[in-house]
C-alpha cells in the first residue's frame, strides 16, 4: 500500500496558505481590468460549457492549485484507478466504474485480476437490453399475460438514488408507456404509497442491491412479495399454493446484485438476475445493471447514450493536462474553498426541474466518498475533508435559502447548472417561459459575483439603515455549467464530471473515496435496538439512558 502524500507539507500548500491570507477578492475589479478572464477561465467539456470565471481565484492561485494536484499525485492515482489497481484499500478492491462505460471493442481490452472486464460489462448491457425489450414490447408479461405498465425498483443508497435521479431527469425520453417507481425507505409509508394505485398483474419489481443483504431493501422486497401474492390471490389470478406463489415471483420479480446466491435464496430465478462486480461502488453504480429500471422505462438506446456521455468525460479526464482538466479544476476549487477559505458546504443549484433529485444524488456521491477522517493508509487526515453538499432546483431555492448565500456570513460556493433548450417549451402570453427561467439563472450568478454597493442602493433613493440591509457584498463564488439540452449523454457527462471532482478531492486529501465504513455502526445498533422496540426487557436495559428514555416514550404512546 502506498503512503499518501500529505498535501499540507507540499510547497503548493504553503503558497496557497499565504495566498489565502492576503486574498482580497474583488470580482468587479477583476472583471473590469482583465478582459481575457472569462475566456481563460471558461472550458469546454464534451457538451458542457463550464465557466469558472466567477470563482475567487486569479491565475496565480489557480496555478498553485494545479501544482497541488501535481505534488499530491492526482494524475497518477487516476491512472491507477483506470488500470484496476486496488485503490480501495480497506476492501482490497479495484475501482472500475469507468469500465462500465467503455465502448465495446476498445483496444487493448481491459483485463483486471484475470477478468476480461470489457467482455463481462458488455454481456450484462446486452442482457439488460434484451430483457428490457421483452418487457417494453409486451413479450414479457405478468402471470396473467398482461403487459407490464409499472416497474418498481426496490433499493437504497446507490441502488436507488442514481436510478431515481436519472429517471426524473430523462422522463421526457420515456416512450414505452412503462412508468418507473422507486421504493427505498424502510418507513412502510414508502412501500404503501408507491404501490397503492398499482395493479399486481401489471407490476414488475426489481430488487436492486449490490450486497443483497441490506435490511431496508430485503424488508421492502418481502413486503412487495406479500403485496403481490395478496393482490393476485384477491383477484383470483393465482391460488395460494406454494407453486403458484413461486410462479408469480418468477413473472413479477427480477434482481440486480453482485451476490447471485443470495438472489436465489430470496426465491428469484437467477436467470432473471443481472450481475455486476465488487469493483463497482454503490454510489458509482447507476451505469451498471443497477440502471435496469432505466433501461426498461427509458429504453436501451437512451441508456447507451447516457453511458456514452460518461465515457466522453472519462476520456477528457484521462487525456487532458491538469491545468485544463475540468473535473480536476473544479475539485481543486472545492479544496481551495474548504481548506483555505473556510467554506463548509457547497450548493448545487440546477436550473432544471428535471434535475430535482441531482443534489440528493450528489450528497451520497460526495459525502459518502469523502466524509473521512483517516487516509488510505489508516493515518489521520491532515486537513478538513468532505464538504456538505446540498441544493434545490432554481427558482424554488431563490425563494427559500438564497438569502443566506447572498447576504449571510458564510461562504457558500455554488454550482449553477442550466440548459439552453427546454424539454417543454411553454409560452406565457407569447413569452418563452424557459427564457425567463434562464434569465433568473444568469441574474443570480451575476448578483452573487458583483453584488450591489451602498452607493448604488442610495442612488436608487434608499436612505438610512435600509441602505445596509439592501446592500449585497458580492464576491460569492459560483461556477456556471451550461449545456445545449438535458439529453441522456449530457446527463452522463454531468454525473461523470462530479464523480471525477470527488475523486480529485479524495486524492488530494489522501483518503480512500471508495469505502463507507461510517454507515456500519448505525446498522449494527439498529439490529441491537430492534428487540427493545419489540418489548424485550433485557435489550431495553442494555441501552444508554437517553435511548432507554426514548424507548419508554415509544412504549407509552404506542397505539
Ligand atoms: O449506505 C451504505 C451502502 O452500502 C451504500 O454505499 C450503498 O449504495 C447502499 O448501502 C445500498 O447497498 P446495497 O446495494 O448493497 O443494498
Amino acid at each position: 500500500m502506498s503512503t499518501p502524500v500529505d498535501a499540507t507539507t507540499t510547497p503548493a500548500w504553503t503558497e496557497l496558505t499565504a495566498a489565502a491570507a492576503t486574498l482580497q477578492p474583488n470580482l468587479r475589479e477583476w472583471f473590469a481590468t482583465d478582459s481575457g478572464r472569462v475566456e481563460r477561465f471558461t472550458h469546454t467539456l464534451a457538451d458542457l460549457h463550464v465557466d469558472l470565471s466567477k470563482n475567487l481565484v486569479n491565475d496565480e492561485i489557480l496555478g498553485q492549485l494545479v501544482a497541488l494536484a501535481e505534488q499530491t499525485g492526482v494524475g497518477e492515482r487516476f491512472a491507477q484507478m483506470l488500470e484496476g489497481v486496488h485503490i480501495n484499500t480497506t476492501e482490497d478492491r479495484a475501482v472500475l466504474h469507468t469500465a462500465l462505460r467503455r465502448p465495446a471493442g476498445v483496444s487493448p481490452a481491459l483485463v483486471v485480476d484475470g477478468q476480461d472486464v470489457d467482455t463481462d460489462v458488455h454481456a450484462v448491457i446486452d442482457a439488460m437490453s434484451a430483457f428490457a425489450e421483452r418487457v417494453r414490447s409486451g413479450e414479457w408479461t405478468g402471470i396473467t399475460g398482461k403487459k407490464v405498465t409499472h416497474v418498481v425498483n426496490i433499493g437504497i443508497g446507490g441502488s436507488d438514488l442514481g436510478p431515481v435521479m436519472v429517471f426524473e431527469a430523462l422522463k421526457p425520453y420515456a416512450t414505452a408507456g412503462i412508468e418507473a417507481r422507486f421504493v427505498s425507505n424502510i418507513d412502510p409509508t414508502d412501500m404503501a404509497q408507491k404501490t397503492a394505485d398499482l395493479d399486481p398483474e401489471t407490476t414488475l419489481f426489481i430488487v436492486a442491491s449490490k450486497t443483497f443483504t441490506t435490511l431496508e431493501t430485503l424488508t421492502n422486497a418481502r413486503l412487495a412479495r406479500d403485496w403481490l401474492w395478496a393482490g393476485l390471490i384477491a383477484a383470483g389470478a393465482i391460488d395460494g399454493t406454494d407453486a403458484a406463489k413461486t410462479d408469480a415471483v418468477a413473472h413479477h420479480f427480477v434482481a440486480v446484485s453482485t451476490a447471485l446466491d443470495k438472489v436465489a435464496a430470496f426465491g428469484i430465478d437467477t436467470d432473471n438476475a443481472f450481475g455486476f462486480w465488487d469493483w463497482v461502488g454503490g454510489r458509482y453504480s447507476v451505469d451498471s445493471a443497477i440502471g435496469l429500471s432505466l433501461v426498461i422505462s427509458l429504453g436501451p438506446d437512451v441508456f447507451r447514450d447516457l453511458l456514452a456521455g460518461f465515457h466522453a468525460v472519462d476520456v477528457h479526464v484521462a487525456t487532458t493536462p491538469l491545468a485544463e482538466n475540468v473535473p480536476v479544476l473544479m475539485g481543486l476549487l472545492n479544496v481551495w474553498y474548504s481548506n483555505f477559505l473556510g467554506a463548509q458546504s457547497h450548493a448545487v443549484l440546477p436550473y432544471a426541474q428535471q434535475l430535482h433529485r441531482f443534489p440528493a444524488y450528489l450528497q451520497q456521491l460526495t459525502m459518502e466518498s469523502n466524509g473521512k477522517s483517516v487516509r488510505w493508509d489508516g493515518s489521520p487526515v491532515t486537513t478538513d475533508t468532505g464538504e456538505v453538499f446540498w441544493g434545490e432546483p432554481g427558482t424554488n431555492g431563490q425563494h427559500a435559502f438564497y438569502q443566506l448565500i447572498h447576504q449571510g456570513t458564510r461562504l457558500i460556493p455554488a454550482d449553477f447548472i442550466a440548459f439552453v433548450n427546454p424539454a417543454y417549451p411553454l409560452e406565457d402570453g407569447g413569452r418563452d417561459v424557459h427564457g425567463l427561467f434562464l434569465a433568473n439563472f444568469l441574474a443570480q450568478t451575476k448578483a452573487l459575483a458583483f453584488g450591489k454597493t451602498a452607493e448604488e442602493v442610495e442612488a436608487e433613493g434608499t436612505t438610512g439603515a435600509l441602505v445596509a440591509a439592501r446592500t449585497f457584498p458580492g464576491n460569492r463564488p459560483t461556477t456556471s455549467i451550461f449545456a445545449p439540452a438535458l439529453t441522456p449523454s449530457v446527463l452522463g457527462q454531468l454525473i461523470a464530471l462530479y464523480e471525477h471532482i470527488t475523486f480529485t478531492q479524495g486524492a488530494i486529501w489522501g483518503i480512500n473515496s471508495f469505502d463507507q465504513w461510517g454507515v456500519e455502526l448505525g446498522k449494527q445498533l439498529a439490529l441491537q435496538i430492534a428487540p427493545a422496540i419489540e418489548g424485550d426487557a433485557e435489550a431495553l436495559a442494555a441501552q444508554d439512558a437517553s435511548t432507554r428514555g426514548l424507548l419508554e416514550y415509544y412504549a407509552a404512546h404506542r397505539s
